[in-house]
């Protein structure tokens, strides 16, 4: 059985009761802004909340590797980066628990996503791609920076950050399932490869991959994981270190949904640093979910406090962009 990584339309729409307009036609640019804005508006709360929750990394790290499967990604200059094969994943998910229920609905509704039960973070979506892409040709320096990857699926613009030196990554999902299962060993596979092979014998025995883990806790020390809602990981974050900013916020495909505008524009603006930067991927529309990049713009232009600048622009087939946000500037 396949995971469909296609957004299941039908189920939308049942499950969506809100006022959220399905444009037909792709890049239909700034026209009818007006009208997006006042939808954005009206559909501004989400109804259901999953609560916020810190995942604590296992006392054994090998228990989130052992006998695993990878994939590595490697673009341009970047280093390789580590992740879960994504169809053995899929293959062994019946054999592990999950209290969520999310892997064997996502598998029984054939869906990416089903709209406030799983958002879709099983899969590394292209967008996640275009910000390695873009950080590859923009060398952009991680070095002593806190980064928060919000939406961050398998975690791979975090687990990047990490590796070129950030001082603190967090990483946050709304699934549990995706934070225990996936997030978390993605990251130790990635510390484990840090360490390097100095520490292997020649069989690569357990002994040898437990002291490379080991060699690396600092690296994994610098990492925490939460999952849940957007509204609720802001009160979590913030009744634990009010004063907490992030340098860089990564966020790849995560403003599909115009429901969860609000809460998404409110962590940008509650916990980005006054001179940090949101770096955000996203399709120019999603279709069946009423979202996009031209919808978020005009809400973002109405709240008045982020500048939204385009940085990149990708053609093939659906049109998809990178954006960055920054805090405007008060004149002086
Ligand atoms: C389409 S997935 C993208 C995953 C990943 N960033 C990538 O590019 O592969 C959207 C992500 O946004 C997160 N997300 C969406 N809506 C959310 C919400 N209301 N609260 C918290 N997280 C949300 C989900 O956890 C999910 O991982």
């Amino acid at each position: 059985m396949a995971f469909s990584f296609n957004f299941d339309i039908s189920s939308h729409i049942e499950q969506n009761d809100s006022n959220v307009t399905i444009n037909e036609k792709e890049d239909k640019g700034n026209q009818d802004t007006a009208k997006k804005q006042s939808q954005a508006e009206e559909i501004n709360v989400p109804k259901k909340v999953k609560e916020a929750h810190e995942h604590k990394h296992a006392p054994d790290l090998l228990s989130h590797i052992e006998n695993s499967v990878t994939e590595t990604v490697t673009i341009g200059a970047l280093p390789p980066l580590l992740y879960l094969n994504e169809s053995v994943f899929e293959q062994t998910a019946p054999e592990r628990e999950d209290a969520e229920k999310v892997l064997s609905q996502s598998i029984t509704q054939n869906s990416d996503l089903i709209t406030g039960v799983y958002e879709g973070g099983l899969k590394i979506w292209e967008g996640t791609h275009d910000l390695l892409e873009y950080v590859d040709d923009e060398g952009e320096m991680f070095s002593g920076k806190k980064v928060l990857d919000l939406g961050c699926g398998a975690g791979l613009l975090g687990i990047l950050s990490l590796k070129r030196g950030a001082s603190k990554v967090h990483f946050q999902d709304y699934n549990s399932t995706v934070i225990e299962q996936l997030t978390i060993p993605n990251v130790f596979l990635n510390c484990e490869e840090e360490g390097g092979d100095e520490n292997r014998d020649e069989e690569g025995s357990p002994s040898s991959k437990q002291r490379s883990v080991e060699k690396n806790h600092s690296l994994v020390d610098r990492c925490r994981f939460f999952s849940g809602d957007w509204t609720s990981f802001l009160s979590l974050i913030q009744r634990q270190d009010p004063t907490l900013k992030y340098d860089l916020i990564f966020t790849s495909e995560t403003i599909y949904n115009p429901e969860y505008y609000t809460s998404l524009h409110d962590v940008f603006h509650k916990l980005l640093a006054e001179e940090g930067v949101v770096y955000l991927a996203t399709k120019s529309h999603y279709f069946g979910v009423g979202g996009g990049l031209y919808l978020f713009e005009s809400f973002v232009q109405e709240k008045n406090i982020f500048q939204i600048k385009t940085l990149r622009e990708m053609d093939q087939g659906l049109k998809r962009h990178i954006v960055s946000m920054r805090f405007k500037k008060s004149p002086s």
